[in-house]
């Protein structure tokens, strides 16, 4: 089982931004934790602050191969905070639904008690699943939600 972890722009400052939203904990050891806690599943992880290089490893999650990029294998399944491109990109929503793989949505945040601008989401409607408002744990609670749906 492959699944690709993908965070938006801003989430490599995790641990230093706004840790009163976000916690204090770092992407990087959040995700050995992980990895340890799921021995059996290749966890791969990609940020970006960029859109394009998103859609890109979207595109190469579902469908491997794509020239210029370093990692060629398809994956099972997706883990997506795409972070503030979440509200703005139909990009984003489009390439989710250019791959037949499941992607689940992910925000460490409970989006819907900030700002009205969170509220509205361009990956909820392509999203297999969505976990909001868990803090960090919330990619570890995407992940046990999608092996079992890959798993029926
Ligand atoms: C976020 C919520 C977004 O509104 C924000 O832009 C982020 C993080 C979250 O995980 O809570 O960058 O996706």
């Amino acid at each position: 089982m492959r699944i690709l972890i993908i965070n938006g722009p801003n989430l490599n400052l995790l641990g230093q931004r706004e840790p009163a939203i976000y916690g204090a904990q770092s992407f990087d050891d959040y995700l050995d934790t992980l990895r340890q806690a799921y021995p059996q599943v290749q966890i791969d992880y990609f940020q970006s602050n960029h859109e394009g290089d998103i859609i890109d490893r979207i595109h190469q999650a579902g469908y491997g191969n794509l020239s210029n990029l370093s990692n060629p294998s398809p994956c099972d399944g997706i883990i997506l905070n795409a972070g503030a491109y979440t509200h703005t990109s139909i990009a984003i929503h489009d390439a989710i639904k250019a791959v037949t793989i499941p992607t689940i949505e992910v925000h460490i945040s409970n989006v819907h008690t900030r700002e009205p601008f969170r509220h509205h989401s361009f990956i909820s409607p392509v999203a297999h699943g969505i976990i909001i408002g868990f803090g960090i744990d919330g990619y570890r609670l995407a992940l046990e939600g999608l092996l079992k749906m890959l798993a029926r």
